[in-house]
């Protein structure tokens, strides 16, 4: 396994991401891979071999803030708002970080974030970006691992968890990150136990995100749901507890 950290004219990466280098050790074989950082920024690069392709993956809260106040309206109006209910300043754990994009919507509808991400890299990435905006982390926080692998002082009104989907369902994310998110996971097996530890942990709502024609749940463990909130690609479960 080569090293997986490149710095650029010598330049220490803040002790926040420097810490979740050391966890980074399962990445596939490649001498194209790795996670730069030039003193400013830190990229994730690897060579996409399907379409011959050297890729690079950053993630900015700014910029997908902004996108999100352009693109995003009021909860009622939204799939996902429909699915979250009405309440102010909620308190939301969302399961699967990934780039944080949905993590992100809940922020700015007002509500208070925590994200897990249990990949280092990616925790890097969303621990890097959430560093470059101080003034979110007053209702925005980026945990490194698995909620229900960990204990707890607080608990959420809401969990949403958004797995990978299966291999065989088209996906409408951006391609870059998705190609990101396979190379490094290969895919997220132990969805079934993740949801059983949501519907039966102390949350009021639980919002799983579904390829629209995919059974309910995740699994045969799984409880119906109490509703689900169909798009044209997607599906957002409900659980609705107490
Ligand atoms: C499909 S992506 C989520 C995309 C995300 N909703 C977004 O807005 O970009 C799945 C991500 O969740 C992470 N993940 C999946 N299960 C997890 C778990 N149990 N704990 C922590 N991270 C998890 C994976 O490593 C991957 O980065």
């Amino acid at each position: 396994m080569q090293s997986v950290l490149y710095t650029k004219f010598g330049e220490e990466p803040p002790s926040e991401i420097k810490l979740l280098f050391s966890e980074i050790s399962e990445l596939p074989d490649s001498t194209e891979q790795g996670l730069y950082w030039d003193g400013k920024e830190l990229n994730f690069h690897w060579y996409d071999e399907h379409h011959q392709v050297e890729r690079a993956v950053s993630f900015n809260f700014r910029e997908t803030l902004s996108d999100l106040q352009k693109k995003l309206g009021p909860p009622p109006k939204e799939l996902l708002g429909k699915a979250l209910g009405k309440g102010e300043c909620l308190t939301v754990w969302d399961l699967s970080g990934g780039t944080g994009r949905d993590a992100l919507s809940f922020y700015h509808w007002g509500h208070k974030v925590k994200v897990f991400e249990r990949h280092p890299v990616i925790a890097a990435l969303l621990i890097n970006a959430l560093r470059t905006q101080p003034k979110m982390m007053e209702r925005f926080e980026v945990v490194f691992g698995s909620a229900h692998e960990m204990s707890h002082y607080d608990e959420p009104e809401v969990i949403y968890y958004d797995p990978m989907y299966p291999d065989d369902v088209k996906k409408s994310r951006p391609r870059k990150e998705m190609a990101l998110f396979k190379v490094l996971t290969g895919g997220d097996t132990d969805q079934e136990i993740v949801l059983d530890w949501a519907i039966n942990s102390g949350a009021k709502r639980i919002i799983l995100k579904r390829p629209l024609k995919a059974r309910p749940g995740v699994g045969e463990s799984n409880p119906k749901p109490t509703a689900s909130f169909k798009g044209k690609t997607i599906r957002f479960d409900l659980w609705q507890r107490g």
